[in-house]
């Protein structure tokens, strides 16, 4: 066909005879069939003008990072060509363009490193991490905590999460280290994370919920005694359930801690604040102080409770205090993440 190689032709040498500013944002990268690009980054299709319309439309879209261009067909992509050539056929194949350089706000360093922000990663900064550990290797954010947006999956929007870059990466569900945060609070609260991220703060159920549906957790709980010994608490594999199912906790996996096991007896159960959930009519949340899964009998552990010091820095055997099974102390300085 004659007309398309036309184009084609165009298409190669109107960078350079143009001298566009906005080509100049856009790098050539390969010539590759439809195959060549990641399933389901292509979010548009238009008939434009020219190459260089086509162009201008990626330019102006913070999430078109690389476009094709090819007989009026301009293909736009959330994501930067990934090309592998081999393959292509002539009768498929297309011009791709990639922006250059650090994408999303990323910054380069002299050595051409791109240092991202906000949550994105990758040497281009072109995606959002999943969650922290997925960021953790990111230079910007290596060996610090911050708080930092996550998108566990694509159908989720982006949300705010505290992260500890460290430790094979952990995204915090729960600080309580100060107490002076008030933990009695409403399902709508609970629901959407409460406090402030860099401090004391509740993640929010249905973060928590995007996260785990996405891949498997480990959910480990850190908490101190009055002497300040240190104890950590893993299970192995936390899932809860989505909203209309009350975060229902549906797996926790094995248990493995210093102390006694207080999650796997809450299996099934769903969350309930003074306000919502409160299927078996005990009022647990209301008398417990603060939203938990919160069982027949109110609850094996209580992490929500209030710290009640004490002279010698035991229970006072109450069921509003912080507790955890089996141990005569309250856990204080509580942090639960997500690994
Ligand atoms: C915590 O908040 C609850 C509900 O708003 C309130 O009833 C309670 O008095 C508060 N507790 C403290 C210690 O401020
Ligand atoms: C919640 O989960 C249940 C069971 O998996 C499902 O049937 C329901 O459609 C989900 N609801 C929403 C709003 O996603
Ligand atoms: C509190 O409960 C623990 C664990 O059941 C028990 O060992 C301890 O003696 C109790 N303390 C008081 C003061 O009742």
């Amino acid at each position: 066909m004659f007309l398309p190689n036309i184009v084609v032709i165009l298409a190669n040498i109107l960078p350079y005879i143009s001298g566009s500013p906005i080509l100049g944002h856009f790098k050539t990268t390969s010539v590759c069939g439809d195959s060549q690009v990641k399933d389901g980054y292509q979010f548009a299709r238009h008939t434009t003008r020219s190459l260089l319309t086509c162009a201008s439309t990626c330019n102006e879209l913070e999430k078109c990072y690389s476009f094709a261009y090819q007989d009026h067909d301009c293909f736009l992509y959330s994501m930067i060509v990934i090309s592998d050539c081999s393959t292509s056929t002539p009768k498929t194949k297309k011009h791709f363009y990639e922006k250059s350089g650090c994408l999303n706000g990323g910054k380069a360093d002299t050595t051409g490193t791109c240092y991202c922000k906000n949550g994105f990663m990758d040497e281009r900064c072109y995606r959002r991490m999943k969650d922290c550990t997925d960021g953790m290797l990111e230079p910007s954010y290596a060996g610090k905590g911050l708080a930092l947006y996550v998108q566990p999956n694509p159908d989720v929007e982006p949300f705010k999460v505290y992260c500890i870059m460290n430790y094979g990466g952990r995204t915090h569900v729960l600080y309580h280290l100060s107490e002076s945060t008030n933990l009695t609070r409403n399902w709508e609260a609970y629901r959407n994370g409460f406090g402030v991220l860099t401090g004391d703060h509740w993640l929010g159920l249905e973060y928590v919920y995007h996260l785990v549906n996405s891949r498997n957790f480990k959910l480990e709980f850190e908490t101190r005694n009055s002497l300040n010994n240190q104890f950590k608490q893993t299970y192995s594999n936390f899932k809860i359930a989505n909203e209309t199912d009350g975060y229902r906790i549906t797996s926790v996996g094995t248990f493995s801690g210093p102390m006694a096991d207080c999650m796997t007896d809450l299996l099934e159960i769903p969350f309930s604040t003074y306000d919502h959930g409160d299927a078996n009519g005990l009022e647990c949340a209301a008398a417990y102080g603060g939203g938990w899964w919160f069982r027949d009998y109110c609850a094996r552990c209580n992490m929500v409770g209030r710290l009640v010091t004490t002279p010698d820095g035991n229970r006072l055997n109450i069921s509003s205090e912080k507790y955890w099974p089996d141990v005569l102390w309250n856990p204080r300085r509580l942090k639960v993440w997500l690994q």
